[in-house]
């Protein structure tokens, strides 16, 4: 069931924005379009964010992908965003806040997470002094808990999912004066995420279309902030399974939908209570908006992993499972899709991947 929340009125239609000239070095000083003025996110504050990200986290590789694209009609190029400790693209933004949370004087920080932020969190606050505490859902990914705790986090397990938790982090925050990071509503978040745009328009002056996963949002936020920014003319999609339709629902009708149910193996894209503030910038910066089947979210994992070597979690396969779903749609085009992350369990990937792969080869 959806549940409408008040009606806030949209703004910020792309097509009422000026176009800007192309500044392939990104490096220009931006006169902002229309519209992108009202976001919340500014250039300044996304390349000052890049001083504050362990370089581990950056100038990631974006491989052309030529069988991928032969398999798929279209030019593909990956932004690999999983070869760093904590295997998701994450780490930018908690790197982007823990350096914030430590500049207002916190010792403590908690957050509420499906598995990688709190992952990610887990690696940049120690590195700053910062104990970190994180919230999960009783049905998180087992490896996405091992990790966390790997990092030395303190965990807490509350609910049956991401919206359970953010209740409790809310508490502890409350309780303790811990820095409650609010992962999409906390600026920072947006602004490290936001520095995979920078290299998108830096890296490819030939940029046409951009598939970024959206959650929460900080990731899509700040990459459809960066890229409309610097390349306006680029297309920047964002893509949720149909199974987690939230903020997609709220991003078609320009208000906040939330749901009540998820249903999806991508387990990173899991709220069903849009953030309106984050809502108001996809709405200025994003293109288009996808839903993608379960189905197509295996199959892109599959294509990854055949065509480019490649093992992704569900989320990362959003992308592919767009281009999958609508093959017109990008047909001949040029087309960049983030990897965003590379925590899925051998029990799984094998289930999704490996043994459907293994029966179509027989
Ligand atoms: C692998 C992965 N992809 C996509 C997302 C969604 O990102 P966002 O919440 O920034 O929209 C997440 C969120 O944790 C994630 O872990």
């Amino acid at each position: 069931m959806l549940v409408q929340s008040e009606r806030r009125p949209r703004f910020g239609t792309l097509a009422a924005c000026p176009r800007r000239a192309f500044d392939p070095a990104g490096m220009a000083c931006c006169v902002a379009v229309s519209g992108v003025n009202r976001v919340r996110l500014q250039l300044d504050q996304v390349r000052g964010a890049v001083n504050a990200i362990d370089p581990v986290f950056l100038d990631t590789p974006a491989l052309p992908c030529p069988p991928l694209g032969h398999m798929l009609g279209c030019s593909v190029t990956l932004k690999v965003e999983t070869l760093n400790p904590v295997r998701s693209f994450k780490g930018r933004g908690t790197e982007t806040v823990a350096a914030m949370a430590r500049r207002k004087g916190a010792s403590r920080v908690v957050c509420a997470s499906a598995g990688n932020l709190g992952q990610a969190l887990a690696y940049s606050g120690p590195r700053r002094g910062l104990e970190v505490t994180v919230v999960v859902a009783r049905t998180a990914n087992s490896l996405k808990l091992r990790q966390i705790a790997a990092f030395g986090a303190d965990i807490r397990l509350e609910g049956e999912d991401i919206e359970d938790a953010r209740v409790l982090a809310r508490e502890i925050a409350d309780a303790d004066g811990a820095y409650l990071v609010e992962d999409s509503l906390d600026l920072a978040t947006c602004e490290g995420a936001a520095t995979i745009g920078l290299e998108l328009v830096r890296d490819d002056p030939r940029l046409e279309v951009v598939l970024v996963a959206l959650g929460g949002g900080a990731m899509a936020s700040g990459v459809g902030y960066a890229v409309r920014s610097l390349a306006d003319h680029v297309e920047v999609i964002g893509i949720q399974p149909v199974g987690a339709p939230a903020m997609a629902l709220s991003w078609r009708q320009g208000t906040v939908v939330e749901t009540d149910r998820i249903d999806t193996i991508a387990d990173g894209i899991t709220g069903r209570y849009p953030i309106p503030e984050v809502l108001d910038d996809l709405l200025v910066v994003l293109d288009d908006v996808v839903l993608v089947r379960e189905d197509s979210i295996t199959a892109g994992m599959r294509a990854l992993y055949e065509h480019a070597g490649l093992v992704v979690e569900p989320s990362a396969a959003l992308g592919i499972a767009a281009v999958l779903e609508q093959p017109e749609r990008f047909a001949g085009r040029r087309v960049t899709t983030i990897l965003c992350g590379s925590n899925v369990g051998p029990a799984d990937f094998a289930r999704w991947v490996l043994e459907p792969a293994a029966r179509v080869a027989r």
